[in-house]
């Protein structure tokens, strides 16, 4: 290699502390390990560090309803997100957690150095607060009626429906999603970083209009900006009221604030606490990587959607801290899958456990993903049955077909041992390497031209192979020169196979392994581009590398990710009273539980223990939205809350006889929030409301369950 060895320090996007790795996510690792590994290969001196993001109302929140600590919470999803990034091969130096005292440091240390800048305000904001829950309100668990449109159920910060962006004090009859109190206005102290000053503005003009952004995310950037002289950028708050989950907020002498910094101050941070971790357990030099001048290369892969952070906030944060700043920020689009937005409901929001556990191998996922990014902002789609055409002509059918085709016969005829190569059948190969047009692909993360490149490079493999037919050259080994055709041609694709090898490895690293197995030889770098297997080098036999997907198992993966809404509930015990029996409002004429559920009803209540009903997660819920549904005698549509933390659920419940869906919305009920979704002809349906009703249902009516007032949804019905 003649190029000299660059220190590159990388990063993907520090994960939320309180969900499950999904493919989504994946994107991004991937992309990023690939990189990484690319880098590395090419001899370069390369750390990958990444941390679970601790941090924030959300994790506090959820740690809450679990009953744990938020400690214990992030301790056990790091244990998940490690796994399942080992699953995928996605090979980091250190992932830590910006719960450390790493990031502390830094995190207090940055902010006494903003501060002796002069770019840290206080001042008294107004905002809204739960007098219920005692806790300042953030805009997303705010909701109420959009000011712009009147759509019920909005978020604080942003309608769903018509798209408008406003303050959570515009929102019409708002509501705590975390308690379901009405919020009242409170004054409180906030801390700012002054990003409006002219210094921040000045730098930022300059640090994303040099050419180190992606076009698309410079442009971004300027409109973000304004023109010259128009001051865009309004002071940004980094502090949070108590309770929170986070570090707090360092006084002049050491007294408390009582105020945490914000997650988001504390999280990029935390891509240095995870790197000083990292120095310290290899006897590395923080200063060194950190410094202002520092002569290293910092790389930050992110999803579009954190580009603000990342491209302003955190380059400001650094640059008047007297760090130094990324010499890069590599922005990704979002997954779709099937051209459409990860949905739960049609079962393709899939988890990276979900994937692995179903037996999926993770370098389909890696191969496919890498043909799709191709260093733009552009969104992937991930297309199922493109999936599985792409993957098995690809990497079978291509790929992995020229060595178990070819070495048989090495095994076979020669002991294993390789014979010198046609030259010939090579060049194609040896202008690629000249060109290094597949390394400069992959430098530029356009890791589609890459594979283009190298599938070319297969294709003119399996011609040669084709052409040169050795399972007919096998057939007439009598005479001395025959047998040594067949040893040329076979081991020339066997060389060929090696390159291809190599220029995979950064997208496929456990086949390349097990190559380097088979073909008895080293760890393969990019430099052995240039060192072809020498005559007389002694293979393994050949074992097979590589498994077509069968669409199936795809089908399986969706149906999987479908049914894994909800935990199966037991639904014959859900007969608790003894006088007007609670039955469940699903329409009678759409599933198969409703005889099951006949049959338990007509045995009245048999007795049952505490254990059983215990069994049953019944939950307040609001009556979100209800509708008719074409075509259903006695269905209604419920879109039920069960608070912020939860997804809305949809239940199809059959109460139509008794009640106007107009007169349901906003109505608070009780639900079986643990009940096993069931396919019905309209739909999924995840759950059911309780209604009471006589033993025919028909001569009284149904009667829907209401909770007193002051019960909120999500609460618990034990
Ligand atoms: N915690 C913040 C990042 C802090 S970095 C200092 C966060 N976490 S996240 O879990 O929501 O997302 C982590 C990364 O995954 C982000 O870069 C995000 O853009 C990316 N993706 C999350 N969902 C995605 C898709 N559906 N598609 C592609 N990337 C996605 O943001
Ligand atoms: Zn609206």
């Amino acid at each position: 290699m003649t190029a000299t060895t660059r220190q590159i320090l990388v990063t993907s996007a520090l994960p939320y502390a309180n969900g499950a790795i999904h493919l989504g996510h994946l994107v991004e690792y991937i992309q990023t390990d690939i990189w990484v590994r690319f880098q590395k290969m090419r001899g370069h001196e390369c750390y990958y560090v990444c941390a679970d993001d601790t941090h924030g109302t959300p994790i506090m929140l959820r740690a809450e309803q679990e009953g744990i600590t938020p400690e214990a919470l992030v301790a056990r999803v790091h244990g998940e997100h490690s796994r399942d990034f080992a699953g995928f091969h996605i090979a980091f130096d250190n992932y830590y957690t910006t719960h450390s005292e790493e990031t502390r440091f830094y995190a207090e240390d940055i902010y006494r150095k903003l501060k002796a800048a002069g770019l840290i305000d206080i001042r008294d904001i107004e905002q809204y607060y739960d007098p219920v829950k005692a806790m300042f309100l953030p805009d997303r668990f705010i909701k109420g009626e959009c000011p712009q449109c009147g759509a019920a159920d909005q978020y604080g910060d942003s309608c769903e429906a018509c798209g408008a962006a406003y303050a959570p004090t515009e929102l019409k009859n708002p509501l705590s999603a975390v308690s379901g109190a009405t919020p009242v206005l409170k004054t409180s102290e906030h801390y700012f970083f002054r990003l409006s000053d002219p210094r921040c503005q000045a730098f930022l003009r300059r640090y994303t209009q040099d050419g180190r952004l992606q076009a698309e995310a410079a442009n971004k950037m300027q409109e973000w900006l304004g023109a010259e002289g128009e001051n865009k950028l309004s002071d940004w708050d980094i502090s949070r009221d108590a309770p929170y989950f986070g570090f707090e907020i360092p006084g002049d002498d050491g007294q408390a604030t009582g105020k945490f910094f914000y997650v988001w101050l504390d999280a990029p941070i935390g891509y240095m606490g995870s790197f000083k971790h990292l120095c310290t357990q290899r006897g590395m030099d923080f200063e060194h990587w950190w410094k202002q001048d520092s002569t290293t290369e910092l790389y930050h892969f992110i999803g579009k959607d954190i580009l603000y952070f990342h491209a302003l906030f955190w380059p400001a944060e650094l640059k008047f801290a007297g760090y130094r700043t990324p010499t890069s920020i590599f922005t990704h689009g979002f997954l779709t899958v099937d051209g459409q937005k990860m949905s739960k409901s049609r079962g393709t929001f899939i988890t990276a456990e979900s994937y692995l556990q179903q037996g999926l191998n993770p370098e389909w996922l890696r191969y496919y993903y890498a043909a799709k990014l191709n260093g733009s902002l552009e969104d992937i789609d991930l297309n199922l049955a493109d999936f599985v055409a792409r993957v098995n002509a690809d990497l079978v059918g291509k790929y992995v077909n020229i060595a178990s085709r070819c070495a048989g016969f090495i095994v076979k005829h020669f002991d294993g041992r390789l014979n010198a190569c046609d030259p010939h059948a090579l060049r194609e190969f040896a202008y690629e390497r000249e060109q290094a047009s597949i390394a400069a692909a992959f430098e530029a993360r356009d890791y589609a031209r890459a594979l283009r490149e190298i599938m070319r490079l297969a294709d003119v493999a399996n011609a040669y192979v084709a052409e040169q037919q050795p399972w007919v050259l096998a057939k007439q080994i009598d005479t001395a020169a025959q047998r040594e055709r067949l040893h040329v041609v076979c081991s020339t694709a066997l060389q060929q196979f090696r390159d291809l090898t190599i220029y995979l490895k950064p997208v496929l690293p456990r086949l390349a392994g097990q190559v380097e197995a088979f073909l008895n030889i080293d760890p393969l770098c990019w430099d052995d581009l240039a060192h072809p297997l020498p005559a007389g080098h002694c293979i393994n036999a050949y074992q097979h590398l590589l498994q077509r997907i069968d669409p199936q198992q795809i089908d399986a993966l969706v149906a999987a990710n479908r049914a894994s809404l909800a935990p199966a509930a037991a639904e014959k015990t859900a007969q608790p009273t003894k006088s007007a029996k609670i039955t469940p409002a699903r329409d009678s004429t759409m599933d198969a539980t409703n005889a099951t559920n006949a049959a338990a009803d007509s045995a009245s209540a048999a007795v049952i223990g505490i254990d059983d009903f215990t069994r049953i997660d019944l939950r307040i819920a609001r009556i979100a939205n209800a509708e008719q549904v074409d075509g259903a005698a006695k269905l209604l549509k419920l879109t039920l809350e069960l608070g912020a933390m939860e997804p809305p659920r949809t239940v199809f419940a059959g109460i139509k006889s008794a009640y106007n869906p107009a007169t349901l919305i906003g109505r608070l009920t009780v639900m079986v929030a643990n009940l096993a979704p069931r396919k019905m002809k309209f739909g999924l349906s995840e759950g059911m409301v309780l209604a009471a009703s006589d033993e025919s249902g028909q001569t009284a009516g149904l009667f829907l369950l209401s909770p007193d007032s002051g019960a909120v949804p999500g609460m618990r019905v034990k």
